[in-house]
């Protein structure tokens, strides 16, 4: 059985590490507070009980993923870990010190990869020993229903380490690209605009999230609305994202709009915190 070691244990670390429970490996999950982690393996329970409920996977499928997931607050169980992939909060401070970390723990042919949407690789690898050996295995939300996983690669990381990267995202069911370190790689890049401007109009009066979503589900066939997208991923996290790309690019369109900033610093971060474009209170 293959071993997995996640960092970060956030939606989309629990996201990775439930995935890969299913997919047959052997997983441990990291995060410095055992809160975190609490809540982590409940968000797991609770997304695999709505499969069984709906009668997609059995009881017993969901026992043996749930039976494969440990939760850790000592990072030097990740140790013996095949592969590692962190998902922690997207500072690039904190990614170098835990790779810095990584690179003293594991073993040379551990595959080390971020699943940073926003940052620079390079910067990131710049804190290493090793600047070759990291990749970008960037999954999308919510992790278990999305099928594309970017596979992003810096100048430096050697063609052995993108292609492990290729083959592990596969391991999992998933259809990989490859994309380059620039800001946003393809998807986001893609769009972050949309989702911007979706805030603009509201921003400007010109049309109400519900009208906005509906367009986008009923003109454009997209599954989800952009604010009802904007509320699932959380508005702190396309916030910092954003603002990070148009620091590095000055790309008009990616520059967070004033509405986007009042609404983080008011707390409405959408879902997660019960208010956003949309209000979940009731419901929650
Ligand atoms: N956890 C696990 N599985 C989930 C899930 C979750 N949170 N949400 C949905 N699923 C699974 C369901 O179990 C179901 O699986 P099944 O086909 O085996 O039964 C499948 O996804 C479809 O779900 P539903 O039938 O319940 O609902 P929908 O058909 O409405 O699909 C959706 C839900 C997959 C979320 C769909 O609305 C969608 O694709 N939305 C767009 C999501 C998107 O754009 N994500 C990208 C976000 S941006 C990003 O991630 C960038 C990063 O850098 C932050």
């Amino acid at each position: 059985m293959k071993k997995l070691g996640v960092v970060g244990s956030g939606s989309m670390g629990n996201g990775i590490g439930q995935t890969a429970a299913l997919n047959g490996y052997d997983v441990i999950l990291y995060d410095v507070a055992e809160a975190q982690l609490a809540k982590a393996r409940q968000s797991i329970a609770t997304s695999l009980r709505k499969r069984v409920e709906k009668g997609r996977m059995a009881q017993e499928e969901m026992d043996r993923a749930l039976a494969a997931i440990r939760c850790s607050v000592d990072l030097a169980e990740l140790a013996d870990r095949d592969v590692i992939v962190e998902a922690v909060v997207e500072k690039v401070e904190i990614k170098q010190k835990v790779f810095s970390q990584l690179e003293d723990l594991v073993g040379a042919d551990c595959l080390l990869g971020t699943n940073t949407s926003s940052l620079s690789l390079a910067e990131i690898a710049s804190g290493m020993k090793d600047p070759t050996r990291l990749v970008g295995i960037h999954f999308f939300n919510p992790v278990p229903a999305m099928k594309l996983v970017e596979i992003v690669r810096t100048a430096l990381v050697r063609r052995s380490v993108a292609e492990q990267a290729k083959a592990f995202a596969e391991s999992l069911g998933k259809v990989t690209i490859q994309a380059p370190d620039s800001p946003g790689f393809v998807v986001n890049y893609l769009q972050y605009p949309f989702r911007l401007n979706a805030m603009r109009m509201v921003e400007k009066g010109i049309a109400t999230p519900e009208d906005i979503d509906t367009a986008a589900k009923l003109g454009l066939g997209h599954p989800m609305g952009p604010l009802e997208l904007q509320d699932m991923v959380g508005l702190d996290v396309t916030y910092y994202a954003t603002s990070s790309i148009y620091e590095k690019t000055h790309d008009p369109a990616m520059e967070p709009p004033e509405i986007l900033r009042r609404m983080v610093e008011e707390g409405k971060l959408g879902r997660k915190s019960g208010q956003g474009f949309y209000d979940y209170r009731e419901k929650k």
